[in-house]
């Protein structure tokens, strides 16, 4: 399978491309052919040899090498071949006279050898794809399909076991009710094959941004806008990377968060994001929002400062495309028990990645790195990656740190005014050192809580 067949009218020649072919994989085992009857006594004989080649380099100017060439071609076949010609002229002629083959590469020996090398490169490429991932499976979030009223790819359910049944066929219609059906049951993810990934991925982007351009086009005082807009970088970068489609809207999403935290009520915004849809995105919205309001309560309240924490909070776990890896919020050996090796790895790993993606966007201001580099430490020393405490924490990076902490405990007891007070009171009665009691302050006064201290015989509920 890992043979390199190279057809050539000289060993000088096949020494040539053979050597060119091993510069690139060492693994390559090539095979110099200048007698195409003593290589195969019969044309199936050939071909069988020549399919489970990995590579076939035919020299034009050999004796039969358009026989092998017919064959190739007229098997319909992904074989990955690299035609050479002695020139230009031979190789311009050749292409004149054939149709474009994806799995065909030409290259004349008077052109720079780096065209070889490309060539050979580009069909290894495409043959371990087609090998190792024509039956492979890829996971998609359910929720996507959500997005479409038609199947863009076969959609498959997984049973467990590596089996697999398609629910949807490419192109059938499909209703909310017949996904929501397999939600009810607690399906997270629907399978697409490797071969469609692409596609399906592409036309989630597509509606995903046009979904958070049309939100910012209505200019709606709505916490959604961002948070869509969220969802719509969070699922590019984890899924193709960042491009300039990706940096505008971030750019937009970022300016309505600070809008938004200069201008509305901070409980209201808080309230209309905590729907448990789509959890990276709502949660990384309602760190953005709280630690803004608490900010502005501070000592430390600027624009640039509200900047930064809101660059940290829309970026600190985008690098993060895992729900679970996402809640983590401490390590310890029993939460560490609970997540694969895939999991643990991005759980450590998110908080740098997210820091190289920033840097990738440029243009952020000094101190967001901190606020991200911190995003898991606790007051306690109890945090990670680095054990730092209060006394060794900053004052952004302890707004963000309550805030996020506030945030997990929103999801867990819910937004009620009176699990507020207790939180409050036990943050209150915590966190004694450092910047910490500041932040408690500024916290409580962006909450109105002063209110829910004199009033903590109501219990009315706030959602
Ligand atoms: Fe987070
Ligand atoms: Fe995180």
């Amino acid at each position: 399978m890992n043979t390199v067949y190279i057809f050539q009218p000289s060993d000088y020649l096949i020494n040539y491309y053979g050597f060119m072919v091993e510069q690139l994989d060492t693994s390559c085992e090539i095979s110099g052919i200048r007698g195409i009857k003593e290589f195969a006594k019969s044309d199936d004989e050939l071909m069988d040899k020549i399919i489970s080649s990995r590579l076939t380099v035919v020299g034009y100017e050999l004796p039969g090498a358009r026989r092998i060439l017919d064959l190739i071609v007229g098997s319909g076949q992904p074989i990955s071949v690299v035609i050479t010609f002695k020139d230009e002229l031979s190789l311009e002629e050749y292409k004149r006279s054939q149709a474009y083959c994806s799995n065909i590469e030409l290259f004349s020996y008077t052109a720079s050898p780096f065209n070889f090398s490309r060539s050979v490169e580009k069909l290894f490429k495409y043959k371990s794809r087609r090998d190792g991932n024509s039956d492979k499976y890829m996971q998609v979030k359910i929720e996507h399909c959500l997005l479409f009223e038609e199947a863009c790819a076969d959609i498959f359910l997984c049973l467990g076991n590596h089996k697999y049944i398609k629910i949807f066929r490419r192109f059938d219609s499909y209703t909310l009710g017949d996904v929501k059906k397999y939600m009810n049951k607690g399906t997270e993810f629907f399978y697409v094959k490797s071969n469609d990934y692409n596609t399906f991925i592409q036309q989630v982007l597509r509606l995903k941004f046009g979904q958070a351009e049309f939100l910012l086009s209505q200019n709606s005082d709505s916490a959604l806008v961002p948070t869509k807009c969220h969802e719509a970088v969070f699922e590019m970068i984890n899924s193709i990377g960042l491009d300039e489609n990706c940096v505008k809207i971030t750019g937009q999403a970022l300016n309505k968060t600070m809008e938004l935290i200069e201008k509305s009520s901070l409980t209201s915004l808080l309230a209309e994001l905590l729907q448990k849809n789509s959890y990276i995105s709502e949660h990384s919205m309602m760190v953005s929002f709280l630690a803004g309001g608490i900010c502005r309560h501070t000592d430390w309240y600027s624009h640039e400062n509200l900047m930064r924490l809101t660059m940290a909070s829309f970026f600190h776990d985008l690098k993060c495309s895992d729900e679970v890896v996402a809640k983590v919020s401490v390590i310890n050996n029993t939460v560490l028990k609970e997540l694969d090796l895939t999991q643990q790895t991005m759980l450590h790993a998110h908080i740098q990645d997210g820091l190289d993606l920033v840097l990738q966007i440029g243009g952020i201001p000094t101190g967001v790195d901190k606020i991200l580099l911190a995003h898991h430490e606790k007051y306690d020393g109890s945090g990670f990656p680095h054990e730092l405490d209060y006394k060794q924490l900053e004052p952004l990076s302890a707004i963000f740190i309550i805030a996020h902490e506030l945030v997990d405990i929103f999801y867990e007891v819910g937004f009620y005014r009176d699990n507020i007070f207790v939180v409050l009171q036990d943050m209150k009665n915590t966190y004694s050192g450092g910047h910490f009691p500041r932040v408690v302050e500024g916290l409580i006064m962006a909450l109105s809580a002063q209110t829910y201290f004199e009033d903590k015989n109501g219990s009315s509920n706030r959602n």
